[in-house]
């Protein structure tokens, strides 16, 4: 018998992973978003109620993150069910963190489990990428797709979607620090303009074969060396404050890469040692921010059990 409510939680996740513009990411243990979703007589998604988002995001089922993808789920599964969709937002807004992808993986997650799961976590990717469209204008699937199958994931290809998952043993402690600016994904693509030379071409495809070849055969300091943005981090950087001293600073103390999150204004570096990363966070302390010290999530969005209010 198919369940009458499930709640997940849905990890913020790291876009780009600096030489992996659009086709690359991983998922956080923390922060991330809430989704309860409740199986109604009444035909239709509805959002019931969102939390912690200030207001600002639209309540129409087809506007909002969360629900837009579980209309086409419910549709292209030819269910006549309803489902009712609370959104508690549990992670900052425009931050780079994958804020619209949480609540979109988190949506089409929750809605298949109620409807039996007939789809696997891969197929959901495309369900959520309609979350990214109503929220950012774009489907990328760079943060949808590690915040619903976990770990380090690349998208092959957008059309047919092709999306894989990196295996790698390498454990990692991910310093996340959101200044407090705010940076509109929009114009953060805007200014990246739509080419890019040979030469950016050849150095981001090493790198990028270098992080990939480093995370499979557990090689940290081939990651470390590969995590290079010649793309997007010289133009977005201006955005964030004291990027290159902060950058600097992560790297002198001993992270093993450091890059704009998404496209920003987070920043995240990456350790192989917790205490590093503790010691690092310290020094960042006057540093107009908020921090979230995690590790990479391998499981991707998961169910809890519990009533939301003992969740929340
Ligand atoms: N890959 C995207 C970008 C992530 O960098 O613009 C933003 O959601």
């Amino acid at each position: 018998m198919n369940r009458q409510t499930v709640t997940v939680f849905s990890p913020a996740t790291v876009a780009n992973i600096a030489c992996g513009f659009d086709i690359l990411g991983f998922a956080v243990g923390e922060p991330g978003d809430i989704v309860k979703a409740t199986l109604s007589d009444e035909p239709g998604v509805r959002v019931v109620k969102i939390t912690g988002d200030g207001g600002v995001l639209p309540t129409g089922s087809e506007k909002n993150a969360a629900t837009a993808g579980v209309i086409k789920l419910l549709n292209d599964t030819n269910s006549k069910v309803g489902i009712e969709i609370e959104l508690h937002k549990k992670m900052p807004l425009g931050s780079g963190l994958g804020s619209s992808a949480a609540s979109a993986a988190g949506g089409v997650y929750a809605a298949n489990v109620l409807l039996g799961s007939p789809l696997s976590r891969s197929e959901l990717i495309s369900y959520a990428m309609e979350g990214e469209r109503v929220a950012c204008g774009t489907a990328h699937a760079d943060n949808v797709a590690p915040a619903l199958l976990g770990g380090f994931v690349a998208v092959r290809s957008y059309n047919p979607l092709d999306v894989v998952r990196i295996p790698t043993e390498l454990t990692f402690s991910c310093l996340l620090i959101k200044p407090h600016v705010e940076v509109m994904t929009k114009e953060a693509r805007q200014v990246l303009g739509t080419e890019i030379s040979l030469e950016q071409h050849v150095i981001q495809s090493g790198n990028l074969s270098g992080l990939l070849v480093g995370l499979m055969t557990n090689d940290s300091e081939l990651v470390s060396r590969s995590i290079v943005d010649v793309i997007a981090e010289p133009k977005r950087s201006k955005w964030i404050p004291h990027y290159d001293e902060m950058k600097n600073y992560l790297m002198n103390q001993g992270a093993i890469g450091c890059c704009i999150s998404g496209s920003g204004p987070s920043v995240f570096s990456l350790f192989t040692d917790r205490e590093k990363a503790e010691r690092a966070q310290e020094g960042l302390k006057d540093f107009e921010a908020d921090f979230y010290l995690t590790d990479v999530n391998t499981n991707g969005v998961s169910e809890i059990e519990g009533s939301i209010d003992e969740i929340l």
